[in-house]
């Protein structure tokens, strides 16, 4: 009686063995397409050229629920369509394949269970279709590097359960022939969204609206036309706020106070935009989640706000090319940063030594810009602390002399100021691992090369790529030991006035890129690529080896008082100079 029934009931029996047996995953994909969805999704399909062959799965008689980038839900109606994501690592490019693409169809619509929509890198071409509007229950829509011609939706408003929703046209050789329209005030209705990037040549303004998307964590308007000002309410309203880029528009206005009340605010970006008036005096009072902050590029005037200091997880500030007037010493409070960059604004003043501290908790090294200012008095010592430094600040007024401490920097560059005390500050540091040493365009006076310079490039000799003590009014021989530097790449002795014979017999290992006129003892230069020699007053005949280097990029022997001919030599094909 068991076993009659048992075998009476075999259909079942491989049903129940199959959902509970570990062929879970084969039963799941083998679930029956709905036919409307499959109808639908051969529609999408015949819009494509294809030659790359992305969609050769989709076959018609075939369960969709298997196809390419197809997810069904256990009743077989699709809930996830993401034909080439993640990309990169499988599937034909679209950027290596440039024809593929189609029209996206509006049979999309059909497709009601849809959950999950990423189109990124299929080339569609024309609009981006009304029909995804009618998603009700799309919450994740990616469209990156697509050809869409635009203009954007005002119908994707309708798809009111979006979380994310991504449409980006930017990518690496790419950007879309989408003609510039303003943003739909419908995507307002988008209450749910939590992540919102929009980058679509958008014009116009951003729309007051976009106050009501309270659950925004991320809202990336980067790279559009948009105008006007940040609408107040942005910074009272989206108080969910991780991610603010509103960088490369053309938005007008003061930076709204209110911006610096979103506390849970960790990247702002508002580079390259036209906001002028001071940065707010509060902007450190509660951005205290603040990792990333970038106002470069704009017209902010006034000074650095001390209020900065309190913002100490800050591993990135770029404030260069505003109008800025003062530094603030509390920047030096910033221990984790990665990146100071004030270059190219009006700042005043001394630096203050506060700043050494800056940046000197970052694991991986400092970067700090100055440069294009109007800073006066003496450098401090911006370079003693923490790790793998870089201290620009090229085109000031400084003054004082050369703090041999900028050699535990490994790019010191303080070219073009009014550097003239030439007497020794500090001591020479050993094994410095200055890689860059630029002290160009000074002022000091006439007469040999100090003694603690030579030091130092002596120090350096293994470490040191570049050396610029050119336009000063250094005089006598050039020191051997700046011929003698390994791994230097750039040497610019030009515009001073030394004076020293030239060796007429050098000898260069093989590999040698490039040399200039040594002394007797000379080492050999493994890397080098620029030297300038020019308006010295050097003498001697200029070394025919030197036209021997089979990479010789630039060397300027002119304005001296050599004799004999100047060996020619032409630069390889691509590489003529400068580069
Ligand atoms: C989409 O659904 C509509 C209404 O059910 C139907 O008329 C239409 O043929 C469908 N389109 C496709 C491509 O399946
Ligand atoms: C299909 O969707 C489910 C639910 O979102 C997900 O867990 C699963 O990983 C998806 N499978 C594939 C192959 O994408
Ligand atoms: C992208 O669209 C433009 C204009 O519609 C068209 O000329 C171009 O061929 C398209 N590119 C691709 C890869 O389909
Ligand atoms: C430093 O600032 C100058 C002036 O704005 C700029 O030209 C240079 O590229 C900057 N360098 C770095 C490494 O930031
Ligand atoms: C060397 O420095 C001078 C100015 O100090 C500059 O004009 C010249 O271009 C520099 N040479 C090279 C090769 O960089």
């Amino acid at each position: 009686m068991v076993m009659s029934s048992f075998f009476g009931f075999r259909p079942s029996w491989v049903v129940v063995i199959c959902i509970v047996s570990l062929s879970v995953l084969r039963c799941a994909s083998a679930q029956q397409c709905d036919p409307g969805d499959s109808r639908a999704l051969l529609d999408f399909k015949a819009a494509f050229t294809d030659p790359g062959g992305l969609f050769n799965s989709w076959q018609p008689g075939t369960n969709c629920c298997t196809w390419r980038g197809v997810n069904c839900t256990s009743s077989g109606r699709v809930q996830a369509l993401q034909p080439l994501a993640p990309f990169p690592g499988r599937g034909p490019s679209p950027e290596r394949n440039p024809t593929y693409g189609g029209v996206v169809g509006a049979s999309l619509a059909n497709l009601t269970e849809l959950l999950v929509l990423n189109l990124d890198y299929v080339q569609f071409n024309g609009p981006i279709p009304d029909s995804l509007g009618q998603l009700k229950k799309l919450e994740d829509l990616s469209l990156f590097l697509n050809n869409f011609t635009g203009p954007l939706p005002p119908s994707l408003g309708g798809a009111t359960s979006l979380k994310n929703l991504l449409i980006d046209i930017y990518g690496p050789n790419f950007i879309a022939p989408v003609t510039p329209a303003p943003i739909p005030s419908s995507y307002c209705a988008l209450v749910n969204l939590r992540t919102l990037t929009l980058r679509f040549k958008t014009t116009g303004t951003i729309p007051a609206c976009f106050c009501k998307l309270t659950q925004l964590t991320i809202l990336n308007l980067n790279s559009n036309n948009l105008v006007g000002a940040i609408p107040n309410c942005i910074g009272t309203s989206l108080t969910q706020l991780e991610q603010l880029d509103l960088g490369f528009n053309s938005f007008t206005g003061s930076i709204p106070l209110t911006l610096t009340s979103l506390t849970k605010l960790q990247f702002l970006n508002l580079e390259h935009n036209k906001f002028s008036g001071s940065i707010p005096s509060q902007i450190g009072n509660n951005l205290v989640n603040l990792v990333r902050l970038n106002l470069g590029s704009n017209s902010l005037t006034g000074p650095i706000p001390s209020s900065f200091g309190r913002l100490t997880k800050l591993e990135v500030l770029v404030l260069s090319f505003n109008f800025l007037t003062r530094i603030a010493p509390e920047l030096g409070n910033l221990v984790n940063l990665q990146n100071l960059f004030l270059d190219s604004n009006r700042l005043q003043g001394n630096l203050p030594p506060e700043l050494g501290k800056a940046g000197s908790a970052a694991q991986f090294g400092f970067t700090f810009n100055v440069s294009n200012n109007g800073l006066r008095g003496p450098i401090p010592d911006v370079c003693s602390t923490g790790a793998s430094r870089s201290f620009y600040a090229a085109n000031n007024f400084f003054t004082g002399g050369f703090p041999l401490s900028l050699a535990l920097c490994s790019i010191v560059d303080v070219s073009n100021n009014r550097l003239s005390d030439p007497s020794q500050i500090g001591t020479v540091p050993s094994n410095p691992p200055v890689q860059e040493l630029r002290l160009g365009n000074n002022r000091f006076p006439s007469g040999p090369i100090p003694a603690w310079l030579t030091s130092l490039i002596s120090a350096g000799s293994q470490t040191l790529q570049v050396i610029d003590i050119s336009s000063n009014s250094f005089t006598g021989p050039v020191p051997d030991v700046i011929f003698n530097l390994p791994s230097v790449s750039r040497l610019n002795i030009s515009r001073n006035a030394f004076n020293s014979v030239l060796p007429t017999a050098v000898t260069f290992a093989p590999g040698v890129r490039l040399t200039g006129p040594l002394p007797p003892n000379s080492g050999d230069f493994q890397e080098l690529f620029y030297l300038d020699l020019k308006n010295n007053a050097l003498t001697g005949t200029v070394p025919a080896s030197v036209a021997a280097i089979p990479t010789l990029l630039y060397l300027d022997l002119s304005n001296n008082q050599f004799t004999g001919d100047v060996p020619s030599k032409r630069p390889p094909p691509g590489q003529e100079f400068p580069p």
